[in-house]
């Protein structure tokens, strides 16, 4: 049991850190389902590895204190209506972008889902959604190949998600060559949440720069324009434990 007392984001939002709290805990139920896999959370597709981080307990915090002091405060405005979007980006892979992106989901959820309850509202069930863009790829040129008409159908799902999320991830932006027809999925998608001024926290290896030629300008400008961009320094950390 004391697993499942601590693997809900709840606990950081809470004085007793639910320690009184069991499996059955509605909340718990309420953001990752009795078998801990679903949710809210599970509505957002966050990858098993991913899940459970937040930023209080992010393993990165302590290598990029100076970033997280920018993203406590980022956290801090998500129950309000202005909320930025963010690039994060490094030249080596493993600095714990995707580990951050992750942690802002778990808050994004975890506020949202409060917050309503704060106003006597009923939570959503659909408030953020994290899009891995290179497992997208592989899941569309395997769709492709073999003319797979229910994969096709739930990778248009993904997109609508992605689209539609009031929060997104979009982890892995512009890494890989991409044929011409992914390209535009992908711009579709970032196309809709800038125009709509949407939150997104893009992941990436590369510097803001470069996804000039990924996009066309326009949207570069408007991602340019709406995103913080916050370098993470250093070496990989994979396999630190
Ligand atoms: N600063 C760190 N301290 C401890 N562990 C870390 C740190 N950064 C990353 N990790 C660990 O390394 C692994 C990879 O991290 P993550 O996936 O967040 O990296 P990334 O920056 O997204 O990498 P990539 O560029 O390859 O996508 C994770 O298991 C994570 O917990
Ligand atoms: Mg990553």
């Amino acid at each position: 049991m004391t697993e499942d007392k601590t693997d809900c984001i709840l606990r950081d939002f809470r004085r007793d850190k639910c320690e009184h709290c069991t499996k059955l805990c509605p909340h718990r139920i309420a953001l990752h389902g009795l078998d801990g896999k679903s949710g809210r959370i599970g509505n957002t597709d966050l990858p098993a590895d991913y899940r459970g981080i937040t930023l209080a307990n992010s393993p990165v915090r302590t290598d990029q204190a100076e970033n997280y002091v920018l993203f406590d405060k980022y956290a801090q405005t998500f129950n309000r209506g202005d909320v930025k979007s963010l690039y994060l980006w490094s030249e080596s892979p493993g600095t714990g972008k995707t580990t951050t992106a992750a942690a802002f989901i778990s808050e994004w959820v975890a506020r949202d889902y409060l917050g309503a309850l704060k106003a006597g509202e009923q939570p959503r069930q659909f408030s953020a959604y994290f899009l891995d863009i290179n497992e997208l790829q592989t899941q569309y040129n395997l769709a492709t190949m073999t003319d797979d008409n229910d994969a096709m159908k739930r990778i248009g799902t993904k997109i609508k998600r992605t689209q539609d999320a009031p929060f997104a991830v979009v982890d892995d932006v512009g890494t890989r060559s991409s044929t011409e027809a992914f390209t535009s999925y992908v711009h579709a998608i970032i196309n809709h949440r800038t125009s709509n001024a949407m939150p997104t926290v893009f992941t990436s290896n590369l510097p803001i720069e470069e996804m000039s030629d990924v996009f066309t300008q326009r949207l570069y400008d408007r991602i340019r324009d709406q995103c913080g961009v916050i370098h993470f320094a250093g070496t990989s950390k994979r396999g630190r434990r």
